[in-house]
């Protein structure tokens, strides 16, 4: 018999990865060729059982159900087994050169009030007072006045305002601020508090499962966007922090953390606005411009392995 090689447990792989041989677009023929070839890789490592492979489309089956405008299931899927992370790495290469990026996350999803220079965001009252601020460049130092800065956080409570409709006031905890002239920006807030990311569905029931626990450290999310310069989607993250060493979807890089020093000085809180005392959390960010071509990915030996909290 001549013509396609048929299926055998042996060839599989490249069995039906050939069925892909024709297909015209060719980025999509290179995913579909890795993809089959990686899958079935996988399903012979483990040698996976009838019951087991029924599990799994029944898991992703009760993923797409939970999956709706609000609640995005296969997001939170892919957030913590770390593909959210690695495409977001893969697409914002800075080669140590600018602000790294990290997750954009599900809580994102309303637009943030435009504020001035200087408001609080905190509109409910509650939480430690923080004075966040910093200054926007471009690779060369250059200030970026004008830049926009997109933030949002948690209450004190670790709730977004869009998952407490009924508690929180909308647009509490976000603001849309333009920088000055100088590139700088200001604004009060709380200290953001770690949280649990949704578990009350598939993937919750994946982490207990598999001994993990759904809590995100104490960050404050930032877009930041300025004319001929690429966007940033990044975090600034709280240093005394539980759980920065076992974020539940590894957005953590050590660039983005930073101590939030205690500031007590009657005469400094009222010139801000803020009781005393009060947190300070300074976070400069610097993008990359628009024309740079990005940087080339590190082969994986030239990267240190950073353990965080190891002796060193
Ligand atoms: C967040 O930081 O808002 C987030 C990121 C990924 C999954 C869930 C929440
Ligand atoms: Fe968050």
């Amino acid at each position: 018999m001549t013509g396609r090689e048929l299926f055998t447990e042996e060839r599989s792989g490249e069995v039906v990865a050939a069925s892909f041989a024709d297909t015209p677009d060719p980025r999509l023929k290179q995913i579909m060729t890795s993809l089959v070839q990686h899958l079935h890789a996988f399903v012979k490592d483990v040698e996976l059982t009838e019951e087991e492979w029924g599990f799994a489309i029944d898991f992703l089956t009760r993923t797409g159900h939970m999956s709706n405008e609000v609640r995005q299931e296969f997001i939170l899927l892919s957030d913590v087994l770390g593909v959210s992370m690695l495409v977001e790495t893969i697409n914002h290469r800075t080669g140590g050169t600018s602000t790294e990026s990290t997750v954009l996350g599900p809580f994102h999803m309303t637009e943030s009030p435009v504020r001035e220079l200087g408001d609080d965001i905190n509109m409910d009252g509650k939480g430690i007072p923080c004075l966040v601020s910093g200054r926007v460049t471009g690779p060369d130092g250059e200030p970026l006045a004008g830049a926009v800065i997109d933030v949002w956080q948690t209450n004190e409570d670790g709730f977004y305002d869009v998952q407490q409709p009924d508690v929180q006031p909308p647009g509490n905890h976000r603001g849309l601020f333009t920088a000055d002239e100088e590139g700088n920006y200001w604004f009060r807030s709380v200290v953001p508090r770690y949280y649990p990311i949704p578990d009350d569905g598939p993937v919750g029931q994946l982490l207990a499962a598999t001994g993990r626990h759904p809590n995100r450290p104490a960050h404050l999310h930032f877009i930041v966007a300025a004319e001929g310069y690429r966007p940033v989607t990044t975090h600034v993250f709280v240093a005394d922090s539980p759980y920065l060493d076992s974020d539940a979807v590894f957005g953590v890089k050590d660039s983005l953390i930073r101590d939030v020093p205690e500031v007590d000085d009657p005469d400094r809180a009222a010139e801000v606005g803020l009781e005393n005392p009060f947190r300070t959390l300074t976070f400069d960010l610097s993008l990359l411009r628009a024309d740079q071509a990005p940087p080339a990915a590190q082969p994986a030996d030239a990267q240190p392995t950073v353990v965080r909290g190891a002796p060193s």
